[in-house]
């Protein structure tokens, strides 16, 4: 059976495909229109799906959509009616969006791709949210909580799934928290009024946070208050959300933590306006962990399971991840490579295949490379053009020259199979480097992301290594797997990964199976044997504003705009030309390692 499921409309547009019960390929529009967080039809990837597969529109057997827009309409036009008259500017913008597209999704998917309107399903969002998590992990029994901004009327869902013996699956929904209360549009509502972009920059409070206090913390517990059932409720008094499009915080907001930060004013932690930023970071981050850490201790005791499958946007909060293996009572947790909205578009394809139509039960390969594939002659024949020199090299003498570069400080542009879904690279479109000074984060902030310095950069590290230089507590190398977890770097090491150890002592780390990416794990092992620390900073291959690369094309691009040195997809390696001052900067770095 061939399913395509779509996620579109609100941010990150995706596509996913599935035949027979797995996914065959999956991807977000963004990488492919180049347009970040394109929130367009997702016509590229439906295309790219079906290319992929070698199937025509008319093999589909279902085409499912992430969200019930009639339910949404109804959201929508019952907050603006209850927020009238201050939600009268709003009324008509939310009108248009809803009228223009979304209410209207059976015939706009219909008439895309030339399928009868019967074949056109929805699930519902946190049905969608609870399927990827829990439909792609490695588990046959979970608990499953989900948690975002908002779907349809949901925000947070509690649940559980169960794969049976005879094939079935099955996945219940106990409660929900509904819209307007929602902890991530309380975090939302931080990330704008912090200067932050919505539904994009919400990593940067989490980011943020470690320079801060949680001196604020019961200030923002005012916002959100306990329910004696065990939920939470907003103070609807200190937000604008629900009643209009312009702001989302409310004057009661700033008269209790103070004015805005604007967005393009630098943070400076030496002045008390800056240091003051930092401490709202660190106090809603604690409000978001201690409600979460909260919910799923109950839901550990209502369901007595060991695993726990997280869902949604908040699932990206890999500091609230760390706390909940720490302290939810759940032994095993697993968060999806892309638990946020474009994962839906997956989630809705195998929730139509296994509950809708009842297909029987199978594994999903368990990494995040759904994407097209990279092709490394293609890089290769833009070099030349260009007057590059372009080595194509077999697999052992590649990873030797590559893990010589690295050791020699050069910055590396690694491209090899698929892409990954979702919004972490990890290690099929990654710039690499040499994780060991703060000359080299600074260099990469500076040069390449061009990008604010309180964030941090991320290590990936082998399996059979990382908890020699990570403090990783028991079932945390399966959270740091799609690197959801944050845990501290050992204190014995962080002199000597300071580029990818941040503000606290901690770093958001990937631990890498050798299966899951080959020749990424032989480069850290090479990389290890050079220097002693089978250790590399990994950072997604973008620019600032850009979606992650995709092609070789869009690699080799980035390469010349910006001072990588080095730049290999599959077995083509390119160097840029060296200048004196580069080669001053590599006996530098060699010293340091030494
Ligand atoms: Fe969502």
């Amino acid at each position: 059976m061939n399913i395509l499921g779509i996620s579109a409309h609100y941010h990150d547009s995706a596509a996913a495909l599935v035949v027979d019960g797995a996914p065959v390929c999956a991807v977000q529009e963004e990488r492919l229109s180049r347009q970040k967080g394109d929130a367009a039809f997702p016509l590229l990837a439906i295309e790219s799906c079906l290319q992929q597969a070698g199937m025509e529109p008319d093999e589909l057997d279902a085409v499912v959509f992430y969200e019930r827009p009639m339910l949404k309409f109804d959201r929508v036009l019952t907050c603006t009616l209850r927020a009238f008259p201050q939600s009268w500017r709003a009324f008509p913008k939310a009108m248009k969006n809803l009228l223009g597209e979304k209410v209207w999704m059976r015939g706009i998917i219909s008439s895309h791709l030339g399928v009868p309107g019967r074949k056109v399903l929805f699930t519902e969002h946190h049905q969608a949210h609870a399927a990827t998590a829990f439909l792609t992990a490695p588990t046959r029994r979970a608990a499953i909580m989900t948690a975002d901004a908002v779907g349809e009327w949901a925000t947070l869902s509690v649940g559980d799934g169960e794969r049976l013996s005879n094939g079935s699956t099955k996945i219940r929904r106990f409660r929900e928290i509904r819209f307007p209360h929602s902890l991530g549009m309380l975090y939302s509502t931080f990330t704008a009024y912090l200067g932050f972009k919505v539904n994009e920059d919400e990593y940067k409070v989490m980011g943020l946070a470690a320079y801060g206090k949680p001196r604020l913390v019961e200030d923002v517990r005012r916002l959100v208050r306990h329910t004696p059932d065990g939920a939470f409720v907003l103070d609807l008094n200190y937000f604008e959300f629900h009643s209009t499009a312009e702001r989302s915080y409310s004057s009661r907001f700033v008269e209790l933590f103070g004015p805005p930060r604007s967005p393009y004013e630098p943070i400076d932690f030496n002045t008390a306006e800056g240091q003051r930023f930092a401490d709202c970071a660190a106090s809603v981050q604690r409000v978001l962990e201690d409600t979460m850490v909260e919910l799923a201790q109950s839901l550990h005791h209502e369901t007595g399971l060991t695993d726990l499958c997280l869902g949604g946007g908040v699932a990206l909060n890999g500091v609230a991840n760390a706390r909940l293996l720490e302290e939810s009572g759940f032994e095993r947790i697993f968060v999806p490579p892309a638990p946020g909205d474009a994962g839906c578009a997956i989630g809705a394809a195998l929730y139509c295949d296994r509950i809708h139509f009842g297909n029987p039960d199978r594994d999903i390969p368990d990494h995040p490379f759904w994407g097209p594939s990279v092709d490394g002659s293609e890089l290769a024949r833009l070099a030349r053009e260009d007057g590059h020199s372009a080595a194509v090299c077999e697999e052992g003498a590649l990873i030797d020259q590559v893990a010589d570069d690295l050791a020699a400080g050069r910055i590396v542009g690694w491209m090899e199979g698929a892409l990954e879904f979702g919004p972490r690279a990890l290690g099929h479109r990654s710039i690499l480097a040499a994780p060991h000074t703060s000359e080299m984060r600074d260099r990469l902030n500076r040069e390449i992301k061009y990008r604010e310095p309180f964030r941090p950069f991320a290590p990936v590290v082998p399996i059979e290594a990382a908890g020699c230089y990570f403090d990783i507590p028991p079932g945390g190398a399966r959270l740091a797997r799609f690197m959801s977890a944050v845990f501290p770097v050992r204190r014995e090491w962080r002199a000597q990964l300071q580029a990818i150890t941040h503000v606290d002592g901690t770093a958001r780390l990937q631990v890498l199976e050798p299966t899951m990416a080959p020749r990424l794990h032989a480069l850290l092992e090479a990389y290890g044997r050079r220097t002693g620390i089978p250790v590399l900073l990994n950072t997604s291959f973008n620019l600032a504003g850009e979606p992650i690369v995709n092609r070789a094309v869009e690699g080799y691009s980035t390469f010349l705009r910006c001072k990588i040195d080095v730049l290999v997809a599959e077995g083509t390696r390119v160097m840029k030309r060296t200048s004196g001052m580069e080669r001053t900067r590599v006996n530098m770095i060699k010293e340091e390692v030494a």
